[in-house]
């Protein structure tokens, strides 16, 4: 039930930093072990690629999962949407692993994926936050997101344990492969990190709540920018504007802005910018800088150590690879708090559905 709360897309957006530290109670142990089937590790050993296949929020989540695999496992990754992957197979490498990514573990475009990727054999793992659901059953592996019910059409907390359960598999890929990389990276802090930035991202809700008012209340049309994970970020966080405030919003990489959108940026034009990656923060900034000239309204997202003195929201320092657990927070409260300040059906937005199994 939602309890005391006016909408489960708000409770599911509260739950986050518990479902985290769900996640790292389930899958690690003190001395930091991982507990993961060692049979899925030696299959993914044997891959030389990954293909992550999902739609929608699971798509982003993939994204950012790529940034997690090919950095902690050295293992290249391909995130492809299930909808295109479907009828438009790209030439497959000599030895690729399918791996699922579905909240609801119904979503028909990645059904019909994993169908045709078992009458030739492939490999497949499932995550899912649904344990008895068709791609669940139908892979050769599971994993749990453990986050609970989610029952807002918007998902929130799925996006988020997706991203901790690949952190959690690359971390184990990583460290079975001798990856240097994998070593250094100690997940469980990392994660317990981030469910403490979420918790303090969401502490800030009036504030947020204020930032969403002046920003997109009155406006017709947002635009979120970033670089690497803040790229991938901005399509998610556009998503969820678009879903449930009914908002027109686009997310794109903040270097790609000048070349054609950005004839779009008229005065007070609200544009959002992740700040979230030190090798690429200051190119964002002059990013940021073409926009203004133009008349943009921009909100700055940043982590601390990257931090400028008139940033509108800062979040304590983690690693980069997991930063967006933290950052997508006050982005899901903007849909929130604008869809409900017009009228919105926060749970319900019109024309959706909670799981697509229909292609
Ligand atoms: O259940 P799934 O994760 O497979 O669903 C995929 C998409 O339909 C889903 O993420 C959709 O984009 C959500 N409404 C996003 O908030």
């Amino acid at each position: 039930s939602k309890g005391a709360y006016d909408s489960y897309m708000l409770k599911e957006i509260d739950e986050q930093p518990a479902v985290l530290r769900r996640i790292i109670q389930t899958y690690t142990n003190i001395n930091g072990d991982i507990n993961m089937s060692s049979e899925l590790i030696e299959r993914l050993i044997q891959s030389d690629r990954l293909y992550i296949v999902a739609a929608g929020t699971s798509y982003h989540a993939g994204l950012i999962g790529k940034s997690l695999f090919e950095q902690l496992t050295d293992i290249p990754v391909e995130v492809v949407l299930a909808s295109e992957f479907g009828y438009h197979l790209p030439k497959l490498s000599a030895h690729p692993f399918f791996l699922f990514l579905s909240q609801s573990g119904e979503t028909a475009d990645s059904r019909q994926v994993l169908v045709k990727i078992k009458k030739q054999n492939y490999p497949s793992l499932t995550i899912t936050n649904v344990a008895d659901s068709t791609l669940s059953r139908e892979a050769d592996y599971t994993l749990l997101l453990h986050a609970g019910p989610e029952i807002a059409v918007a998902s929130t907390k799925a996006y988020t344990a997706q991203i901790a359960v690949e952190s959690l598999l690359a971390k184990f890929l990583g460290t079975a492969k001798k990856i240097e990389a994998a070593r250094q990276f100690d997940v469980r802090q990392e994660l317990s990190l981030a469910a403490t930035g979420m918790q303090s991202m969401i502490d800030e809700k009036d504030y947020i709540s204020k930032l969403a008012k002046k920003y997109f209340y009155n406006q017709r049309t947002a635009f979120f920018i970033g670089r690497g994970n803040g790229y991938y970020l901005s399509l998610e966080a556009a998503l969820k504007l678009k879903e449930v405030s009914y908002l027109h919003a686009e997310g794109f990489a903040a270097g790609e802005l000048k070349h054609g959108t950005i004839a779009l940026i008229e005065q007070d034009t609200p544009v959002v910018a992740f700040v979230t990656e030190a090798k690429t923060a200051d190119h964002t900034r002059s990013n940021v800088q073409e926009v203004l000239s133009r008349g943009a309204k921009v909100l700055i997202i940043s982590q601390e150590n990257l931090v400028h003195p008139n940033d509108q929201l800062t979040f304590p320092v983690i690693s980069e690879l997991l930063n967006p657990l933290v950052a997508i927070i006050p982005t899901q409260l903007f849909a929130y708090f604008t869809a409900k300040a017009r009228g919105n059906n926060v749970d319900q937005p019109r024309n959706l559905a909670k799981s697509v199994t229909v292609e």
